[in-house]
Parts: structure tokens; C-alpha cells; sequence
């Protein structure tokens, strides 16, 4: 059993795979013989969506096109639990993992219909440089349109973290979230 982790960060072991360990180690305390399969997106080469709407014929089960994209989203269609990670860039999600999220688009089937499977459970793991007072509003957009491709989404979101410093200690509190979210994960699988 695995839990499917996508990390839009460019840095393989810094902030932003860091948050999303401590959601994935919390979640192997709470189900025995369960590992984590990561794609690292800045390792692939895809493209974004092409508009094509090949997606939206009835035969399709998900976004057509043919790169290293079309392995993770058949992953995301098998997998019940998923960890995504992004740094915050420019006041939004990366993009490497925006391209990703709009291809995306190809779980909805041509009459809006979810083609992802329901009880799919995702913590997206967001860290920022700026405190928490900057880019609020960015959480809720991520976790609404997951949840309209059917997911039950949550986030953890750490703030402070500027990109030119050391990965630091996360706070108690981020700990004791990602601990809660690590059992609500695991409870998926
Ligand atoms: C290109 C770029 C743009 C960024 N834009 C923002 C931003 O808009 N707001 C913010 O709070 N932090 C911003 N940051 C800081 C990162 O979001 C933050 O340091 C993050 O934790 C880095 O994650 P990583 O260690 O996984 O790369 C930016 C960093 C980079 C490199």
C-alpha cells in the first residue's frame, strides 16, 4: 500500500519535502506496511494542458496526452491517499505543480462528471516565506478545487520559511497538524 507523494518543489530535501514528511511519517505510524511513492515533478518533462478536449470524449478516463504526466495521473487514480507539496511562488502554487493541477482537468468527464473514484483522501503541504498573513486566501482555493474533482482535501500550510536559510525546526504546532493530518491520511489506505 502506498501513499502517492507529488512534490512541486524544485529542492528534493528542503522545505517543502520536509513539511510534507512529517504528514507521510505521521501516516506509517497509524497503518503497518505502507511506504511512499514520490514524484518529484521537477524531475519529469511534461507539458500543460493543450486544450484539446480529447478528455472530454466518453471512452477517456483521464487526460489523454502521452509524457511522464500520464504515470502520475494514472497513480493518482489508484492511489487513496496522496501528499502534495508546493512552495509558495509568486503568490500561488508552483509551476511545476500548476501544469499538473490543470491537467487535472481530465478527471472531469464530458458532462462534469468525477472520474476519480470517491474516498480518495489529500494533504497538500504548503510552505512560504512570508508570515502567515500573506496569501491567506491561497489554502482555501487549493482545497475547493480538489474537492470539486472529488477529493476530501486538507491542508497544512508553514509560513517563515524563506528560501535562502537552512530548513528550520518546524514549530510544535505544525508538528502536532501534521500529526492529525498523518492519521486522517492514513485512515484512507
Ligand atoms: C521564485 C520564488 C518565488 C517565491 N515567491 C514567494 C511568494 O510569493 N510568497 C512567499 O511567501 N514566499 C515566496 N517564495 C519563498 C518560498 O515559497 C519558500 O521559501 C518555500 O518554503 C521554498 O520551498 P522549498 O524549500 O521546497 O524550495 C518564493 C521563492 C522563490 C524561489
Amino acid at each position: 500500500m502506498n501513499i502517492l507523494a507529488i512534490s512541486g518543489s524544485p529542492r528534493p530535501a528542503r522545505n517543502t519535502a520536509s513539511l510534507m514528511k512529517l504528514v507521510i511519517e505521521a501516516a506509517k505510524t497509524h497503518v503497518s506496511d505502507v511506504d511512499a511513492m514520490w514524484c518529484n515533478l521537477n524531475d519529469m518533462t511534461y507539458s500543460g494542458c493543450q486544450s484539446c478536449l480529447a478528455c472530454k470524449e466518453p471512452t477517456a478516463k483521464s487526460c489523454v496526452r502521452k509524457d511522464a504526466l500520464a504515470f502520475v495521473l494514472d497513480v493518482m487514480l489508484a492511489s487513496q491517499a496522496w501528499v502534495i507539496g508546493t512552495p509558495v511562488y509568486m503568490g500561488n502554487v508552483s509551476g511545476q505543480l500548476k501544469l499538473l493541477l490543470d491537467r487535472m482537468y481530465g478527471f472531469m468527464g464530458p458532462n462534469r462528471e468525477n472520474r476519480l473514484p470517491s474516498g480518495k483522501k489529500v494533504v497538500v503541504a504548503i510552505t512560504q516565506g512570508a508570515d502567515e498573513e500573506c496569501h491567506k486566501e491561497l489554502p482555501d482555493q487549493i482545497a475547493a478545487l480538489l474537492e470539486r474533482r472529488g477529493l476530501e482535501a486538507r491542508i497544512i500550510r508553514a509560513c517563515n520559511m524563506p528560501v535562502a536559510a537552512p530548513v528550520p525546526e518546524f514549530s510544535q504546532s505544525i508538528k502536532e497538524e501534521a500529526a492529525a493530518l498523518g492519521r486522517w491520511l492514513a485512515s484512507a489506505l
